[in-house]
């Protein structure tokens, strides 16, 4: 039996970002819907002793469609909920000792780092350094993330993964139900693109969702729990 897992948090947390009314729908239906399903599919079945990753394995080696999807559905859910959190505000106290912080350091590594930072939900130092190496700068790993997410064709997912190989963080899509564990890459972060994911929202505007989300809702300390640095 799977598990329907507990949300992170109360289902008002991310607004106005992401509203109560979203996460009814998108975690009581959607994702309830597909614990549901896979439950019923595994009863009886030599998936009913697996974990959740290994029916996800198996299924799509087997092209158990349904199954797979339903089953993948749910780890990419759970992943989501926890990619994301509430809107880390920076007071001005936080920024003074982010200035006297600054004061302190080398002037190349001070020139190295500006514009390098983001200004609101910062990641912590180590892991941003880690973005700044990988993708140049945290505006152009926020660039490209955004793209992703705009220009993934249908309903989707996009991914912050690290490379098991080269250790690099690297940017993904997935369709449909679709996950990194799938292509040998671990998954850091992710974002839900499809529409039941912001449509209530949003409506169409898939960028602006992304953009709040991406810019106050990543949960970088669940990241950094994920990465080898
Ligand atoms: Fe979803």
């Amino acid at each position: 039996m799977i598990k329907f897992k507990s949300l992170p948090y109360s289902k008002n947390t991310l607004q106005p970002t992401i509203t109560k009314d979203t996460i009814d729908f998108h975690y009581d239906k959607h994702h309830k819907g597909y614990v549901d399903k896979l439950n019923k599919f595994i009863e009886g079945t030599p998936y009913e002793s697996l974990s959740l990753e290994d029916i996800i394995k198996k299924s799509y080696i087997s092209k158990d469609t349904k199954i797979f999807n339903n089953a993948a559905q749910i780890w990419n859910h759970d992943f989501y909920w926890d990619s994301i959190r509430k809107k880390i505000i920076i007071d001005d106290l936080n920024v003074n000792e982010l200035d006297k912080n600054k004061q302190s350091e080398n002037l190349d590594k001070d020139i190295l780092m500006q514009n390098k930072s983001p200004k609101e939900n910062p990641p912590p130092g180590d892991l941003l350094n880690k973005i700044n190496e990988d993708f140049n700068s945290f505006e152009e790993f926020y660039k490209k993330f955004v793209e992703t997410g705009v220009t993934l064709f249908g309903s989707g997912w996009i991914w912050l993964v690290q490379n098991p190989n080269t250790k690099k963080l690297e940017i993904m899509q997935t369709y449909n139900a679709d996950s990194p564990m799938l292509h040998n890459k671990i998954a850091i972060l992710t974002i839900d693109v499809w529409e039941h994911a912001y449509y209530i929202d949003y409506k169409n505007d898939r960028l602006s969702y992304l953009e709040n989300v991406i810019k106050f809702h990543l949960n970088w300390d669940f990241a950094k729990n994920n990465i080898k640095l």
